[in-house]
């Protein structure tokens, strides 16, 4: 038997940050994301191979299952693909190929997707009926069990797709975009500590309340306009809006001087709008180019890791390719 699975990255487009602070946000899944090939053999071996980070593992099924000890000293997006691996019993081994068509630890959702795409294909391997619910939240699980921590937003982009509003009680409301986001990822390969900035934006909050929270009503009222902007279309004001939460990013201490040559490269090329995206501190940039996107590509390339994506209406999928 051969399955194909797919399960999409996600870009936050608004709220990075002011979501912290009980404001909305939107996040898009995208085109990129995480494909698994599952062949199985005719033995006990289960190999698991990531080109991406060169990783190839033979392990032993006992039993019908695999047993895998995480270890929480050491986090690997390899965990992830294991702890999917525990949920199941198999009759037989299987070579379990992960392809991340995407970067790692870039504030993308990666092991979000590799979790989801995983469960998708392993669970038609092992006959387990899994609806999308039950994806999203078997994912989530295993985001908090290696994180510690994690907010239901990676794992249900991954798993449902599409555009969402995620709004101030964290209810996550799906928005009806019937065009082509066009969109450029730029990775300018710092990263970023996400617990750190969040902690230096909640001391900021505490020294300027004020201030702070203007800047953080400010982006709710981005994040408010940009569902309408999005539900009309209206391509100028998406990308004015970006601008104006990268602005009010900057001036919460997340940005870097990176992060700005990424957005005022993209911006110079013909970029509506260009902003960071996810935690900042390094990272990645998002850049809405309805017009231009080819020459904006070609110039982000020149300096950074580049990519072009549109949003994932479908979300995961999976398909028998071979029976
Ligand atoms: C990180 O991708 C986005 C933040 O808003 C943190 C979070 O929402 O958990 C900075």
């Amino acid at each position: 038997m051969k399955i194909e699975a797919f399960a999409p990255g996600k870009v936050i487009l608004f709220g990075e940050h002011s979501v912290v602070h009980k404001r909305p946000a939107i996040a898009v899944a995208i085109n990129k994301g995480v494909d698994v090939l599952l062949t199985t053999r005719d033995d006990n071996i289960i190999k698991v191979e990531v080109p991406s980070i060169n990783y190839s593992q033979e392990s032993e099924l006992i039993n019908k299952r695999l047993d895998f000890e995480l270890d929480s000293q050491n986090k690997m997006i390899t965990d992830y693909i294991y702890e999917v691996i525990n949920l199941f019993e198999f009759e037989q081994g299987f070579n379990l190929n992960v392809d991340i068509r995407m970067y790692l630890g870039a504030g993308l959702g990666s092991s979000a997707a590799v979790t989801v795409s995983c469960m998708k294909a392993l669970s038609i391997l092992a006959g387990v009926e899994m609806n999308k619910k039950t994806i999203a939240k078997q994912a989530r699980n295993i985001e908090i069990k290696i994180q510690g921590a994690a907010s239901p937003i990676d794992t249900s982009m991954s798993t449902y797709g599409g555009i969402i509003y995620i709004d101030e009680n964290f209810e996550l409301e799906r928005i009806k975009f019937d065009m082509d986001l066009q969109l450029i990822v730029s990775n300018c390969q710092i990263s970023g500590n996400t617990g750190k900035l969040v902690e230096s934006v909640r001391q900021k909050y505490v020294k300027y309340p004020e201030i702070v929270e203007n800047i953080f009503n400010a982006m709710q009222e981005i994040a408010k306009n940009a569902k309408d902007a999005l539900e009309n279309g209206n391509s100028e004001l998406i990308g004015d809006l970006m601008n104006l939460n990268q602005g009010l990013l900057d001036s919460i201490g997340v940005n870097t001087v990176e992060l700005s040559d990424m957005v005022y490269l993209s911006r110079k090329y013909g970029a509506k709008g260009s902003k960071l995206t996810g935690s900042g501190g390094g990272g990645c940039i998002i850049a809405f180019c309805p017009e231009n996107i080819d020459t904006i590509y070609e110039e982000l390339s020149k300096k950074y890791a580049t990519f072009k994506c549109e949003q994932s209406d479908e979300g995961v999928y999976a398909k028998i390719i071979e029976n």
